[in-house]
């Protein structure tokens, strides 16, 4: 028995073509257990009361499905109980198909869709006309402000249901959603054009007509919702690289999906409407966000109050096909009430339609092409889940074994768990720890080691991201396992201000250079800003571009993700993530 909608739905013959693409392995474990999948829980029924549609087919006395259109006010189609719906069906077209085939085959299959979060739920049950004289449920199923007329009510028993993949489903937006979405744009127009209407009339004052015809072309740029970022109040030149028009990756913001309470997509697609290059499996963006310095203390004491930040996120729908271009890139992001302000920031800026010039995708974290055959085991722990799935994904269309373990508090912080659960099936290894259920890296990595394999495989391959905390975990553990550097691989997440860290005196022995580093600012950008030419490209510890030799034997807290042990301990530092553990450093510059 197990899982109900696969009873049904996964006849021989759909299981032999499963057999046949390969994937039947991962769907084997829907065959076991207790039955599930026939009762709604509160996610689906929360789903359900959201819908104001859905898609309903019934199977016709030749022998044809018929699918419809149903439609009415939002929650019509109604929960009666965990196992039963019930919707009133409103007059509509004359025809009467399903409902007459609903009189000699009482099957009826669902669809409901959510276009905006790009998700559906397919529910089977058996379907029965309400009888005219039975008042109480055909009262419970009207709705009392829809002003159309009720021909008759419909109950269904539920006999299974199943989520789908979100996989070629365009997101859409009904006018409520459009209106929630574009409603801080308009708010932000109009701002905009009392600020210009008030330089207007300063600059018939003062007589500025250079100030005023740039004020006034930037300002409509904004207005047409196509905001160039740059860096306000800072000469250019001190920051050339960061001038985000000299990079001509110019993408638009054509989607956007709340994942979780606080994790967002963003759907970016070429402004020219173009394909993008396509990109590998562990491949991140630099996106631009201005912030303002109310976030960031270091800035208080310079002109201007805003700043465009590049931020990296990893692109989570790559392409196993390195050939293919991508119809566009998908980035998660989640707002982190603690951190340095971009997170909060690119929430708030970042709506339907906005332009911004990106830096083209680079990739620090790709899968080992080498190790083709090798056994993978992928590990993630909230967000880092981001470069993990394109990983898995790549792994499972090349028919390549592994394992994903994926931990979290709890599972409604798990983006896209019903997804990778449908697709990876019993490759997918669940730990949200409010159920108990913790991921312990050092009895994962045991079992691992001792795990039978073959003389002729070549060695597992580790792939990690998540919080500092748990990668100095899994790299203690793998060196305790004796697992060679060359199989482990990781990225963590972008060091986050640390509460405890301290002001920095930074000393150039090269240039003979003093420089004040705040104790939310990094090295890096400390130096830019006093216009000290470093190299730099991630700014997240991965690139090696920004690496300098430590003059003094300072203890230096290292957070990137890219030095050898080896490198680390010949005095190797990153300064876009790492700090010395105390206020004074000597570099080489
Ligand atoms: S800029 Fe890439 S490691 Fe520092």
């Amino acid at each position: 028995m197990a899982h109900q909608y696969a009873q049904i739905a996964f006849t021989p013959s759909v299981r032999q073509v499963q057999n046949e693409q390969n994937s039947r392995s991962g769907y084997a474990s829907m065959d076991n257990g207790e039955d599930y999948n026939f009762m709604l829980s509160q996610e689906e029924s929360n789903f359900i009361q959201q819908r104001d549609s859905f898609y309903m087919a019934s199977v016709s006395e030749t022998d044809w499905p018929y699918v419809q259109h149903r439609g009415g006010p939002k929650g019509f189609l109604k929960i009666i109980d965990a196992q039963t719906l019930g919707f009133s069906d409103y007059s509509g077209n004359r025809q009467y198909i399903s409902t007459g085939n609903f009189r000699t085959n009482d099957k009826v299959s669902l669809i409901l869709m959510d276009y905006a979060n790009r998700r559906r739920l397919k529910i089977l049950g058996h379907i029965s006309q309400v009888a005219a004289d039975d008042w109480n449920t055909q009262v419970a199923l009207e709705d009392d402000h829809y002003r159309a007329r009720v021909e008759r009510a419909f109950v269904i028993k539920i006999t299974a249901f199943d989520w789908n993949c979100p996989q070629h489903i365009t997101s859409r937006y009904s006018e409520d959603q459009l209106a929630s979405l574009i409603s801080p744009l308009q708010e932000e127009i109009k701002s905009l054009k009392e600020k210009l209407n008030q330089q207007s009339t300063t600059v018939s004052v003062d007589s500025d007509t250079n100030t005023l015809s740039d004020s006034k072309a930037e300002a409509k740029n904004e207005v047409r919702g196509e905001v160039k970022y740059e860096v306000k109040g800072e000469s250019k030149d001190k920051h050339k690289d960061e001038n985000i028009s000299d990079d001509k990756f110019s993408l638009k913001i054509t989607g956007i999906r709340q994942l979780t309470k606080d994790i967002r997509a963003y759907q970016l697609s070429n402004s020219t409407g173009e394909p993008l290059p396509a990109i590998t499996a562990g491949a991140h963006l630099q996106v631009p966000v201005t912030i303002n310095d109310s976030l960031s203390t270091h800035l208080k004491n310079k002109q201007g109050n805003q700043k465009t930040v590049w931020r990296s996120y990893s692109i989570l729908n790559a392409q196993s096909d390195h050939n293919s271009p991508n119809a566009y890139y998908e980035i998660a992001v989640k707002r982190i009430d603690e951190g340095k302000g971009g997170s909060i920031a690119l929430h708030q800026q970042y709506q339907l339609g906005l332009s911004l010039q990106c830096k083209p995708p680079q990739n620090f974290f790709a899968l080992n092409e080498s190790e083709k055959e090798a056994h993978t085991v992928l590990i993630a722990a909230g967000i880092g889940i981001t470069p993990i799935i394109p990983m898995a994904l790549t792994l499972l269309e090349k028919a390549q074994p592994f394992e994903l373990h994926f931990a979290a508090r709890s599972k409604s912080e798990m983006i896209y768990v019903d997804e990778l659960s449908e697709l990876l099936g019993n490759r997918l290894h669940l730990y949200p720890s409010n159920t108990g259920k913790k991921l312990s890296i050092d009895s994962l990595l045991s079992t691992q080691i001792s795990r039978p394999t073959n003389s002729q495989m070549p060695p597992t391959q580790y792939y990690f991201c998540g919080p500092n905390e748990m990668l100095n975990d899994f790299v203690k553990g793998a060196k305790a396992a004796a697992i060679a550097d060359e199989q482990i691989h990781y990225e963590q997440f972008a060091a986050s201000p640390n509460s405890s860290a301290q002001a920095v005196q930074l000393t150039l022995t090269k240039s003979n250079k003093t420089i004040a580093v705040a104790s939310d600012q990094s090295l890096l950008d400390a130096l830019l800003d006093e216009g000290v030419e470093v190299p730099h490209s991630c700014k997240s510890g991965r690139c090696k571009s920004c690496v300098v030799q430590v003059s003094s034997d300072a203890e230096i807290a290292h957070l990137d993700s890219c030095l050898s042990e080896t490198e680390r301990a010949s005095g190797k530092m990153c300064l876009c993530v790492s700090r010395p553990q105390s206020s004074g450093l000597y570099i080489e510059l």
